[in-house]
């Protein structure tokens, strides 16, 4: 199966930082087409630092990144910028909606920036929306909306762009337990249905038994335990953690 992701032998520090401790050292894996993958940590242990340097909004001090098969270090500038904006999409902990644009607009804020027309695409958008239930709602601000709803909305404009990878960074940190499990299903249901390769990193147990694959960081490196799915139980990642020490 081709790879969507490659990483290899990642070094991290960040300036000012203690060089003797990077953030993250031989830090090697690769996520395929289509698969879910999770990368645990404990907080402050370098996770969205991880998902920076795979966007290219951070650069690792060594260590290849290759996307689509492309190392991002032999791009140009314009080159990273466009392959970011064509492989990944993202979904946030505190989802990054813009405030003043309705559901429906958020949504459709990656056809414009690939130069489309949203307003061409309304019944593609509105499906999207209906996808994650939220058909009634496309016409609401941002505001209005529970937590869960807003990284409903925020997965539905993930969807629109059509990237094959989504880097998603705590996704339900910042949602009730409830909402949470909902946009973990959802997810799921987004690699399965559409083929997206998802990149997940988390410290909640059991947003990871969604994954394929799960992998551990500790002080900066891959553990070699990893947990393969399907069906991953909460007791197995909690075992690992334990094991672990983190
Ligand atoms: N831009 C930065 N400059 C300096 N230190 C940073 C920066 N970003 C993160 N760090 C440090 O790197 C470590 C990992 O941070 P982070 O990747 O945010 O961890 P996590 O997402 O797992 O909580 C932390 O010690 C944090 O303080
Ligand atoms: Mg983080």
């Amino acid at each position: 199966m081709a790879h969507i992701l490659r990483v290899s032998d990642l070094f991290k520090f960040h300036d000012g930082g203690d060089q003797s401790a990077p953030v993250l050292k031989n830090v090697a894996f690769h996520v395929d087409e289509g698969e879910f993958v999770c990368v645990m940590g404990p907080s402050g242990s370098g996770k969205s630092t991880l998902l920076h340097l795979v966007s290219g909004l951070d650069q690792p001090q060594a260590g290849a990144i290759e996307l689509r098969g492309k190392d991002l270090r032999k791009l140009s500038e314009s080159e990273r910028t466009r392959l970011r904006r064509d492989a990944i999409a993202h979904v946030f902990q505190f989802f990054n909606l813009l405030g003043n644009l309705t559901v429906l607009e958020n949504v459709g804020l990656p056809l414009s920036i690939a130069g489309k027309r949203p307003a061409l695409e309304e019944p593609y958008l509105r499906s999207l929306l209906s996808r994650v239930g939220l058909e009634k709602r496309t016409g609401a601000f941002p505001h209005q909306l529970s937590g869960g709803e807003m990284q409903r909305v925020s997965i539905a404009r993930a969807l629109a762009g059509g990237q094959p990878l989504i880097l998603a960074d705590e996704p339900t940190g910042n949602l009730s337990q409830k909402a949470g499990l909902e946009v973990m299903q959802l997810l799921r249901r987004v690699c399965e249905e559409d083929r997206r390769a998802i990149l997940l990193v988390t410290h909640n147990p059991r947003d990871a038994t969604f994954a394929d694959r799960v992998m551990f960081l500790v002080d900066g490196e891959l553990s070699p335990r990893v947990l393969r799915g399907p069906g991953i139980a909460v007791s197995d990642v909690h075992e690992a953690l334990t094991e672990l020490a983190i």
